[in-house]
């Protein structure tokens, strides 16, 4: 039975210095000794707690960790550029500071493309990946979503980027509720705001999407998620993909497309959806990734 979407956020907070800075992190789940621990990775401007009606369902058969990127959430934000490849050497030292050796990634929206970095580099330790709104190339900028495409492109311009974003919060204020089918609560909107009320830390949401990969910019954003898509094109890990209607980076079409190209991938019809899957849909989400786990933990034995 559906739970009703939950506001609190209920885990005990966990920190771990790496590069020099404090991540916070979800642990949460049995540690028992096996090294299938299932890893989430938010996206922009969201952290931890768009996982934690998700979470619940997971944990009561894994261990499930959740850290927040570096700059978002409860995690430091250092005096850096917050490009891909800074978010990719965090991630990767949190990775190898928590020791996990084999993981089930569970990612989202700018986490996917630092999750599915890793597991190209890394595909000996991936055990299965479930994705939902991950960020591919977009060709050109009429692949954009049509509405999209004057703010996107104004985040990309100097000034108004940091107009929008730094001076105005329209990340938090009004990307992030507008791509919501049911929209969100005060407390929620409270949650997500808490870690940019001031404007000088809101930098590292308006390096996200001056580094989306459209139009061949730039380059090294795009040589990755290419880098990325050719892996798992190839890839036999298992492989999850949620997907709503009409969408935003996942469109039905594209899902379609990405279950004929990805090998070994189940595809999973959420309803109607826009960007934020996980605050629309969380139990659907949650029963089938603990199923889904539960089913390849009997097919191994
Ligand atoms: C993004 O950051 O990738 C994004 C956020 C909201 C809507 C579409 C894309």
């Amino acid at each position: 039975m559906s739970q009703p979407i939950s506001s609190h956020f209920p885990f005990k907070p966990h920190f771990i210095e790496v590069l020099g800075s404090r991540l916070h992190y979800v642990d949460t789940g049995p540690v028992d000794g096996s090294d299938d621990v299932v890893l989430f990775l938010h996206g922009n401007p969201t952290s931890s707690y768009l996982w934690r009606n998700i979470i619940p369902h997971v944990a009561s058969g894994a261990r499930c960790i959740a850290p927040d990127l570096i700059g978002f959430g409860k995690s430091d934000k250092p005096d850096i550029a917050y490009r891909f490849e800074d978010h990719v050497r965090y991630i990767d030292g949190f990775i190898e500071a928590l020791g996990l050796a084999r993981v089930t990634l569970v990612i989202h929206d700018w986490g996917s493309a630092i999750g599915l970095n890793w597991a190209r580099r890394h595909s000996e330790r991936v055990n299965g990946i479930a994705m939902m709104e991950f960020i591919a190339p977009v060709p050109a900028w009429s692949d954009w979503p049509e509405p999209l495409q004057p703010v996107f492109k104004a985040f990309r311009t100097a000034g108004s980027g940091e107009d929008l974003v730094i001076g105005q919060n329209i990340f938090i204020e009004k990307v992030l509720p507008g791509a919501v089918v049911r929209g969100l609560t005060e407390a929620e909107m409270a949650h997500y705001r808490a870690p940019f009320i001031e404007p000088a830390t809101r930098k590292p949401m308006l390096a996200f999407p001056r580094q989306l990969p459209i139009a061949g910019e730039p380059a090294d954003v795009v040589a990755a998620a290419e880098a990325y898509m050719a892996w798992l094109a190839r890839s036999e890990v298992p492989k999850l993909l949620f997907w709503g209607s009409p969408g935003v980076l996942v469109t039905p079409a594209l899902a379609a497309r990405h279950a004929q190209d990805f090998p070994n991938l189940h595809s999973v019809d959420i309803g109607p959806a826009l960007h934020y899957l996980q605050e629309d849909c969380p139990d659907l989400i949650g029963t089938t990734i603990a199923s889904w786990l539960r089913e390849r933990r009997l097919s191994a034995h």
